[in-house]
């Protein structure tokens, strides 16, 4: 009896351990809110919190390798509706809406992360 109750015990601790995506860790402003939540329901699971990459799964988001000059906004959606190797599609996951929502709190990310493209900005200050 005692064994069984473990067992559920350690059943129930298993399911939730892989119920609960990755928490954001990072306070976003109020219009980026929206993608900070779809992206966590939905992408945060491989992609770490606040897309910040998890050793063995998916690749760090807020890296120069995916700002807009290098991976566009439509590379982005390409990637969510058909997947990429061992991504697979997310395209039953996301509305439209989502995905734009999730591609401006990624931009907005990088941002607020000191990631800027080389050449667009002009020498400031
Ligand atoms: C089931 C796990 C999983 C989920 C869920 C997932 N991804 Fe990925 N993603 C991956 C893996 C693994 C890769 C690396 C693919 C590879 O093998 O090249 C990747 C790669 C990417 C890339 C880079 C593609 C490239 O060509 O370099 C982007 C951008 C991306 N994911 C965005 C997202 C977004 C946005 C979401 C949520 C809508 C999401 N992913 C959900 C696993 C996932």
């Amino acid at each position: 009896m005692k064994q069984l109750k473990l067992s559920i015990l350690i059943l129930f601790s298993i399911i939730f351990t892989f119920s609960c995506a990755p928490k954001a860790t990072l306070e976003v402003p109020e219009p980026y809110k929206k993608g900070q939540q779809y992206f966590h329901k939905v992408c945060s699971n491989c992609h770490g919190s606040d897309a910040m990459g998890k050793h063995t799964q998916a690749p760090r988001l807020i890296d120069e390798e995916y700002l807009a000059n290098n991976f566009s906004d439509a590379d982005i959606t390409e990637t969510i509706m058909n997947g990429i190797n061992k991504m697979p599609s997310q395209k039953n996951n996301v509305s439209p809406d989502e995905i734009t929502e999730i591609i401006k709190y990624l931009r907005y990310s990088q941002k607020a992360a000191g990631l800027e493209p080389e050449e667009d900005e002009p020498e400031e200050d």
